[in-house]
């Protein structure tokens, strides 16, 4: 129980089977106060209730939708006030994990779509960050964890396709460049790169395709939620103060580089 004084907030962590919800209850578990912020607001506020219930530390759910500015200052707001109010402490971590992915080819890709999975990566990821880090900065400790995925790393080759792929690009650079600016302030920045991760996010895989992707991996398997989650959470914790501004692939072996 080190981090009780300290609030987590989590994006993208009502999904079923989903990261973020493993990631959230990981940091519960570990202390932490949680805050779920998600697209659908009354399920964000169940799940963080159910969670923090279990592991008795406080819990807040709200809607965001982390394209939209207004939605994220929103958040933030309601965050503040409960921070204000005493019923959470000080926003120590944020892990921006709400993402989409794309299976669909190069040249059948619309801007549309490009426009979309950019939005819901990379400027989602620019939206939360810098709503929630004026608090860290001046609380003089924070940790931000950016869910990038290996597709950045090897252009794809798991199941999301070029927007993917450049949008958890977008990513790294977002979180190195952030990283340098942030050194002195007591906040880290990192990233982290999974290969594929037993989740529903790759709706429309079939069993044939997942059973090639398994034996494409030296380990021989997709990864669990709980090891992605694992790593989040080691880099919110006071160990981790030293490092920054890098990117921790959670592989299998997939990818070495
Ligand atoms: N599953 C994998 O194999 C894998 C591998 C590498 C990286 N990732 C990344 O991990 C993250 C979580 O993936 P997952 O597999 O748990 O997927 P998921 O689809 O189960 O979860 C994604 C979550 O993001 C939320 N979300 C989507 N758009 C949003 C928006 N505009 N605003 C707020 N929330 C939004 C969804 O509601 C959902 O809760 C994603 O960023 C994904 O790209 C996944």
């Amino acid at each position: 129980m080190f981090n009780t004084q300290r609030t987590a907030v989590i994006t993208g962590a009502t999904s079923d089977r989903g990261i973020g919800e493993t990631v959230a209850r990981r940091y519960a578990r570990e202390g932490w106060a949680i805050v779920i912020l998600d697209l659908d607001g009354e399920k964000s506020a169940k799940v963080a209730a159910a969670i923090g219930g279990e592991f008795d530390v406080p819990s807040f759910g709200y809607e965001i939708d982390v394209t939209s500015e207004e939605s994220v200052t929103a958040a933030e707001a309601a965050v503040a006030a409960e921070v204000r109010d005493g019923n959470l402490p000080t926003v120590g971590a944020l892990a921006n994990i709400a993402g989409i992915t794309s299976p669909v080819p190069f040249l059948e890709t619309t801007l549309e779509l490009w426009n979309k999975v950019m939005a819901v990566n990379a400027t989602g990821t620019y939206l939360v960050t810098k709503a929630f880090l004026p608090g860290m900065i001046d609380a003089g400790f924070g940790r931000i964890v950016n869910m990038s995925s290996v597709s950045a790393q090897r252009g794809g080759g798991v199941f999301g396709k070029v927007p993917y792929s450049s949008a958890k690009a977008a990513i790294l650079g977002f979180t190195k460049a952030l990283a340098r600016e942030l050194g002195p302030t007591g906040v880290t920045v990192n990233a982290v790169t999974p290969g594929a991760v037993d989740t529903n996010i790759r709706v429309g895989a079939t069993a044939e395709s997942e059973a090639a992707l398994a034996a494409s991996i030296p380990v021989g398997r997709t990864a669990t939620t709980e090891e992605v989650a694992a790593v989040i959470t080691f880099l919110s914790t006071d160990d981790a103060a030293y490092l920054t501004g890098a990117t921790f692939d959670i592989n299998g072996g997939s990818h070495i580089h």
